[in-house]
């Protein structure tokens, strides 16, 4: 009797978890409704079924408890029973598959005034393409990625030359316009999956997948990668921004289309090194860096990723929180180089600087960082040479105590938990692998051993490619 007791207090309670637990669907910002209806039925389905087999259960310990004048009777077969529960379970299974084959075959048929949007996958990041004015995406081929065409387009194309590229991880899309989304990865398999649209895909190497739908509610919406695609799979983290039209419009004109990011001009050392005597005080005449003024090392310092630091500080993204005390430094001198092309100069200025030696302030242990370094060097390079690939930067020949109190500005959210820093994201998720003073002193030993000589190694993929 306590057994039958104990099996209806469960199923009591699973069932009412399920309606008061707190983990319920994001609200849904798409026209694929009909998939919550889906899971709806599903629980509908599988629910019933988890109560009648349940209350079968309690009922039969009850009804056949033991009794000593009693005897079992043994009744191997019973075809009218089997036939009612081959029945019965076919229903049900097909009452769970069919309505899903309908809704299915909708999601990758697009309506014909779909617009086209592509979405890139790559390890551990997102790229959108958008079709420019004459709303037709240009052919691309995987065998022509590059560091400066990373989504491979083909330039022999005349459509691909109005092309938007977004090389930042966070698209946007008009409010009620249906879009068809195409999908396509740089690597290995990824997946597409925004909670609130309900509906996900893979992103397969070599072919195009797509689906469709309307976003029908404003707002910006997580983007995860839904397949284990490697050690930073966790962090693969984007975001989509679902606005009015008019905005939509605006935020498009203000993007680079292939072609201008394919004809730009090459940078001005000359006028670099002017720009560059406003940094000298504080970085050194050939950006040693100066410890004294808690300065780094930025001497050979890659230039995309000088420009992206550059345009944080200036909005905020970075050195605005109350506790970076020298980020907040950083403002007025970025605010200087605002201008494009002077930004452009500067940067490419600062990487053609001799990277210097630095010393080493932190005692660690190299060999137990080696291992811990692993999971860093999937986007920074085997050999912490950086990897445009990966949106990682150099970290061989950076100074260690700037390195320590970036990782701690990381881990506490003084950096990269700005809106707007769309790869802090990343960092914070991945600082939390160094979980003590210990652990991070033996990182940077390890690091201190790396001379950021191995090019590209970690991504044989994206090597070769470059010239
Ligand atoms: Cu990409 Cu997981």
């Amino acid at each position: 009797m306590a057994i039958a007791i104990a099996v209806v207090a469960l199923l009591v309670a699973t069932v009412l978890f399920h309606i008061l637990s707190p983990w319920q669907l994001t609200p849904l910002a798409s026209n694929w409704g009909a998939i919550d209806g889906i899971i709806n039925l599903t629980f509908w389905v599988t629910g019933l079924v988890l109560i009648a087999v349940n209350l079968f259960m309690a009922w039969c310990i009850v009804r056949y408890r033991y009794n000593k004048d009693r005897r079992a009777r043994y009744e191997p077969e019973d075809k009218k029973l089997e036939a009612w529960l081959i029945g019965l379970s076919t229903l049900g299974i097909a009452a769970l598959l069919a309505p899903g084959l309908v809704v299915w075959n909708n999601i990758v048929h697009a309506p014909e005034d779909a617009h086209e949007v592509e979405v890139v996958g790559s390890q551990w990041h997102w790229y959108f393409r958008y079709p420019g004015e004459d709303g037709v995406l240009g052919r691309s081929d995987p065998a022509l990625i590059s560091d400066a065409n990373p989504l491979g387009i083909d330039p022999d194309d005349p459509a691909a030359w109005d092309d938007i590229i977004v090389t930042t991880p966070r698209g946007y899309l008009p409010v009620d316009r249906p879009v068809k989304l195409n999908l396509r990865s740089r690597d290995v398999l990824h997946n597409f999956k925004i909670a609130n649209f309900r509906v996900k895909m893979d992103m397969v190497p070599g072919q195009v997948s797509h689906f469709w739908l309307t976003p029908t509610r404003m707002g910006e919406y997580d983007l995860i990668c839904a397949q284990l695609c490697g050690i930073g799979h966790f962090a693969m983290r984007g975001s989509v921004r679902v606005v009015e039209e008019g905005d939509y419009q605006a935020w498009l004109a203000q993007q680079p289309t292939f072609g201008e990011l394919q004809s730009r001009e090459a940078p001005d050392l000359a006028a670099g090194e002017r720009h560059y005597t406003n940094c000298i005080a504080c970085h050194g005449n050939e950006g040693q860096g100066n410890r004294m003024l808690n300065s780094p090392a930025i001497a050979g310092m890659e230039a995309w990723y000088t420009k992206r630091q550059l345009e944080y500080f200036r909005n905020g993204a970075r050195g605005a929180h109350e506790d970076d005390e020298y980020g907040r430094q950083m403002v007025p001198f970025a605010n200087l180089v605002s201008d494009p092309q002077t930004e452009r100069d500067l940067a490419a200025y600062i990487e053609q600087l001799a990277p210097v030696t630095v010393a080493s302030t932190v005692e660690g242990n190299p060999a137990r960082g080696e291992r811990l370094y692993r999971t860093c060097g999937a986007c920074h390079g085997r050999d912490g040479q950086g990897l445009h690939g990966t949106n990682a930067p150099r970290l061989a020949g950076l100074d260690d105590w700037y390195q320590k109190r970036q990782l701690e500005h990381f881990k506490s959210g003084v950096r990269g938990g700005h809106p707007d820093d769309l790869y802090g994201p990343q960092m914070r998720d991945m600082s939390k692998i160094i979980v003590n003073d210990d652990a991070m002193r033996n990182v940077l030993a390890y690091i201190n051993t790396l001379t950021g000589h191995e090019q590209d190694r970690a991504q044989p993929e994206l090597a070769g490619r470059n010239n």
